[in-house]
């Protein structure tokens, strides 16, 4: 079967799109990762796509002056290399309801929290001073409004005493490795799909087990 063609936009260090590489070095893997976009000249994730044989990019938004004219710089990059989904993958780039409209259904992002709680930027230490004892990451289709569009898959990991952002952020970044290749195989696969504004498994049961923190007394 023909492997989806997925290009990744990044800005940063691009872990989560070492994720997606790994997951897709498997050709029984439904995306195959045809190319690399980075906003930000020198993105550590560059590097990554190159050492993946990868096409890697640089679509430096400060070269052009307007976000729509940076957003058809990238619309023509995927273009060129036939892409047909987008994984943004710590892309810190606000796209223009005009480019997200252009991808609705065919673009998925990664947010480090519980969405809807925390969207935006700070997660982990707005999570800590909300004093929530769960927070995780979720994988969701990207819409209009920021970090607002139908879920796809979460993962969940515990608030522990003593956490500062930084052992949070590590805790759900290893969460946030094992999600999105998962999702972005149910997405490939066409296991995940889009009805009505929500996202609809075709595939088999949910997990039981339940994540309780603190964890109940036997
Ligand atoms: C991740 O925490 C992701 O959820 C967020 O930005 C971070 C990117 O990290 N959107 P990396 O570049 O994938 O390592």
């Amino acid at each position: 079967m023909a492997r989806v063609r997925t290009g990744v936009l990044i800005s940063g260090r691009g872990s989560n799109l070492q994720a997606l590489l790994d997951a897709a070095a498997d050709p029984s893997f439904p995306a195959e990762i045809v190319c690399v976009i980075s906003n930000r000249p020198g993105a550590g994730g560059l590097a990554r796509a190159e050492a993946a044989g990868v096409p890697a990019l640089t679509v430096d938004h400060k070269a052009f002056d307007t976000r729509e004219a940076f957003e058809a710089a990238l619309d023509a990059a995927l273009e060129h290399q036939g892409v047909e989904l987008v994984c943004l993958a710590g892309f810190m780039r606000l796209l223009t309801p005009g480019f997200v409209s252009r991808w609705t259904g065919r673009m998925i992002n990664i947010h480090p929290s519980l969405l809807p709680a925390f969207k935006g930027v700070d997660t982990h230490q707005r999570a800590l001073d909300a004093g929530v004892k769960l927070t995780g990451a979720s994988v969701h289709f990207v819409s209009a409004e920021m970090d607002a569009g139908p879920i796809i898959g979460q993962g969940a990991v515990p608030v522990l005493p003593g956490d500062d952002a930084a052992a949070l952020a590590a805790r759900i970044l290893e969460v946030e490795h094992a999600l999105y290749p998962e999702c972005l195989r149910l997405v490939a696969s066409g296991e995940a799909r889009l009805t009505d504004g929500r996202v609809v498994l075709t595939r088999g049961a949910a997990p039981r087990s339940q994540l309780l923190n603190p964890p109940a007394r036997s």
